[in-house]
C-alpha cells in the first residue's frame, strides 16, 4: 500500500493519480456553494440557506470519507503536523519539494483550517436561522408573503429574554461574517499554494481533482 510519507525527493512524475469521486465531489461542492454565498447570494435568503445546507451535507459527507475512504483520502494520509509543515515549505524554497501520496503537509494543514472554518460558518448560519431547513425558510417566506407572519411569531419560546436572543444573534452575525472572510482569504492563500507546488513539483495537482484518474485508464 502507498506511503502517506515522503517517499523521495521530487521525481518529475506524473501527477500522482488521486483524488476518487467522493473527493472531487465534495471538493468542487464546497468550493462553488462557498464562492456564491461569500460573494453572489444575499445573506439569509433561501438560495443562501439552501446552499449552506448543501456545504453541511458534503462537509458531513467528506469527513465519513475521511474514515471510511480510500488510502490517500482518509485522514491518517495526511495527519496535521505543523513541523512537517514547515520542512515542507523550506524544501519547496530550496526548490526539493518532497513526494507525497496525499496531501503535502502544508496543505494539509490548510485543508483542516478549511474544515475548521467550514464548521463555524454552518454552526453560526443555523444559530442565526434557529436550525430552519431550507423548506422550513422557504414555507415561511411564501407565509409572509401571503400575509400571514404566524410562521415567525411561534419562533420564541417566550423563555430567553430578548437582550439574550439579540446577544446571541449579533455574536453569531459577526462570527459568520469572520468565518466566511477568513474563508475567502484561504481560498486565495490555497490557490496560490496549488499554482506554487504545481510549477515547483512541474506537476498539474488540479489535473487529478477534476479528471480523478480518468487519465490513466485510458
Ligand atoms: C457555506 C458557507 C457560507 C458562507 C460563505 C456564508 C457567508 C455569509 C456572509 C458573507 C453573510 C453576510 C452577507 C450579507 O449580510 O448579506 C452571511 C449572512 C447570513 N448567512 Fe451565511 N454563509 C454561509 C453559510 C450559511 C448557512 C449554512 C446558513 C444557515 C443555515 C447561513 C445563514 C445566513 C444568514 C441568516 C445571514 C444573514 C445574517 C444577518 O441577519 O445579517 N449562512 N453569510
Ligand atoms: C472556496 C474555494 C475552495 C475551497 C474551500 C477549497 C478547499 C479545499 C479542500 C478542503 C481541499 C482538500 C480536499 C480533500 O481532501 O477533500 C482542497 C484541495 C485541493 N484544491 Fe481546493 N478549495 C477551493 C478552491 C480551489 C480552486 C479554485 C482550485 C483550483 C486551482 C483548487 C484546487 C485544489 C487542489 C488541486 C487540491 C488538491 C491539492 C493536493 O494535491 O494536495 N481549490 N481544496
Amino acid at each position: 500500500m502507498a506511503s502517506p510519507r515522503t517517499r523521495s525527493i521530487a521525481p518529475p512524475v506524473a501527477p500522482p493519480d488521486l483524488w476518487d469521486p467522493v473527493v472531487r465531489l465534495t471538493h468542487w461542492g464546497v468550493a462553488v456553494a462557498v464562492l456564491l454565498n461569500a460573494l453572489v447570494t444575499k445573506g439569509g435568503s433561501l438560495t443562501h440557506v439552501s446552499l449552506g445546507w448543501l456545504v453541511m451535507a458534503l462537509l458531513l459527507l467528506r469527513l465519513v470519507w475521511g474514515v471510511l475512504g480510500p488510502a490517500e483520502a482518509r485522514f491518517s494520509a495526511f495527519p496535521p503536523n505543523p513541523v512537517a509543515a514547515a520542512r515542507h515549505l523550506r524544501q519547496l524554497l530550496s526548490g526539493q519539494p518532497g513526494y507525497y501520496s496525499s496531501h503535502n503537509p502544508a496543505g494539509a494543514l490548510m485543508v483542516y483550517v478549511f474544515w475548521a472554518a467550514l464548521a463555524v460558518v454552518t454552526a453560526t448560519g443555523l444559530i442565526l436561522t434557529g436550525g430552519a431547513t431550507p423548506m422550513r425558510v422557504a414555507a415561511e417566506k411564501a407565509a409572509v408573503a401571503s400575509g400571514d407572519w404566524s410562521a415567525l411569531i411561534v419562533k420564541s419560546d417566550g423563555e430567553s429574554s430578548d437582550d439574550e436572543d439579540k446577544g446571541l444573534r449579533h455574536t453569531a452575525e459577526e462570527v459568520h461574517e469572520v468565518a466566511a472572510n477568513l474563508l475567502l482569504f484561504l481560498a486565495a492563500l490555497h490557490v496560490a499554494g496549488v499554482v506554487l507546488e504545481s510549477r515547483a513539483m512541474r506537476r498539474n495537482l488540479v489535473k487529478p481533482m477534476i479528471l480523478g484518474d480518468a487519465h490513466r485508464r485510458k
